[in-house]
């Protein structure tokens, strides 16, 4: 842990840059979730408390470095406003951000609008990242699920100024310092989701530091493909049957014990209540044409929850079916209440991220039972392949 925090910096009468992370989902102009929003509400507190004025710097969506009014951030200031309970005001450019009229300067919390209407923001700009740190006195860092981009706000900026983590960075590098730097073990991880081409890295690196490895979703066919199930009409990637192996072996050769799905609700159409039955799935399983898997079968979920009893750390990323669809959410359901029910008794500790496993755990109703939930998408799965993430590099003072 080579950075620093809020108590680390002296905050009086100083203007503190805050990279945040306010990327949420937006339809027709208003805020579908605010968890990110309300997660950075600890630390603008924080700064306020401590006499410091905070000025927020975040990106919305991919602009390209062009002004795109689609993506700004004006549509997220009123949930921002609800969230904070203060005076905040969006300053439409750089140039504003320079000559800060009065009714800025009194404002509680500032706003800058979307960062990356700038070229010179996602090119990590040398000259752009100066403009930016000459805004302030500080640079705190609070967009933990942004910090795998090497970005002006994110990465530059945070060498040219003191610098610290913000209260969600922090908590969010403890709880994943927890699950995979220095976890308790015996610890494991549920991998689930499309396709294994995007979890590659991923896959490699967590077999080669765990103990156990739960594989399931669309992923998991083309590992059952790959030892030599004929799985119908089954999502897959056949181009990834020796990638699928070579994983397997590395767990093998490292002592990482690997669940597949040894049984799947089998239907013939992709769709919500449809028909369907329990089938033995493994290395000899023979699916008809039309047939295809949709979720872990119920012999697959206790064979998940035998496998959880010895566990003390897990960490949870993607679903173990189709859990979008109905009944094709059961195995994700059952598993994330089973390592709910486990954190509640305070012999698991749980981290979950990345993508839809949010959505997934929230539809378990077990999200709020996790040790720790992160706000992180690509972040999370970097931070889990053992990627240096640029933003927390840039923090400790390590080179890229
Ligand atoms: C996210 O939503 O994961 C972050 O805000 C990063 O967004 P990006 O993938 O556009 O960089």
């Amino acid at each position: 842990m080579g950075w620093k925090s809020l108590d680390d910096m002296d905050l009086a009468g100083k203007r503190v840059l805050v990279r945040v992370d306010i990327n949420v989902p937006v339809e027709n102009g208003r805020v579908t979730d605010a968890t990110r929003i309300e997660r950075i509400v600890p630390t603008v507190r924080d700064i306020l408390q401590k006499g410091g004025k905070p000025m927020l710097i975040a990106h919305f969506g991919r602009p390209k470095g062009k002004v795109n009014l689609e993506m700004s951030l004006g549509q997220v200031l009123p949930a921002l406003t609800a969230a904070l309970d203060c005076n905040v005001v969006m300053i439409e450019t750089l140039e504003g951000a320079e000559n800060l009229t009065q009714e800025a300067l009194d404002a509680d919390v500032l706003l800058l609008e979307n960062i990356r209407f700038y070229p010179g923001e996602e090119a990590n700009d040398a000259d752009f990242a100066r403009r930016l740190a000459a805004l302030g006195d500080i640079y705190c860092n609070d967009a933990f699920s942004a910090a795998h981009r090497a970005h002006a706000s994110t990465e530059a900026i945070a060498r040219l100024m003191p610098a610290c983590a913000g209260r969600l960075m922090q908590a969010e590098l403890r709880a994943l310092e927890a699950a995979l730097a220095k976890p308790e073990r015996p610890v494991g991880a549920v991998v689930g989701g499309a396709k294994v081409s995007t979890k590659i890295a991923l896959l490699e690196n967590l077999v080669t530091r765990l103990d156990l490895l739960v594989i399931g979703g669309g992923m998991a066919n083309t590992f059952l493909g790959a030892m030599g199930a004929k799985l119908g009409a089954s999502l897959q990637e056949l181009d990834y049957y020796t990638t699928a192996q070579d994983i397997l072996a590395q767990a093998n050769r490292s002592g990482c014990r690997v669940i597949l799905p040894e049984d799947g609700l089998v239907a013939r159409e992709f769709a919500e209540g449809a028909a369907h039955e329990v089938q033995q799935l493994g290395p000899d399983a023979r699916l008809k044409a039309d047939q295809m898997v949709l979720d872990a079968g119920p012999k697959s979920v206790e064979t998940v929850r035998a496998a959880f009893q010895g566990l003390k750390t897990l960490i949870w990323n993607g679903p173990l079916g189709a859990f979008e669809i109905s009944p094709f959410d059961t195995a994700t359901v059952a598993a994330a209440q089973i390592a709910a029910e486990r954190t509640r008794d305070g012999v698991l500790t749980s981290v979950a991220g990345g993508g839809d496993t949010v959505a997934a755990l929230n539809k378990a109703g077990a999200a709020d039972d996790f040790t720790y939930i992160s706000t992180a998408g690509g972040a999370f799965l970097e931070w889990m392949e053992g990627k240096t993430l640029p933003g927390v590099a840039a923090l400790e003072g390590r080179p890229l």
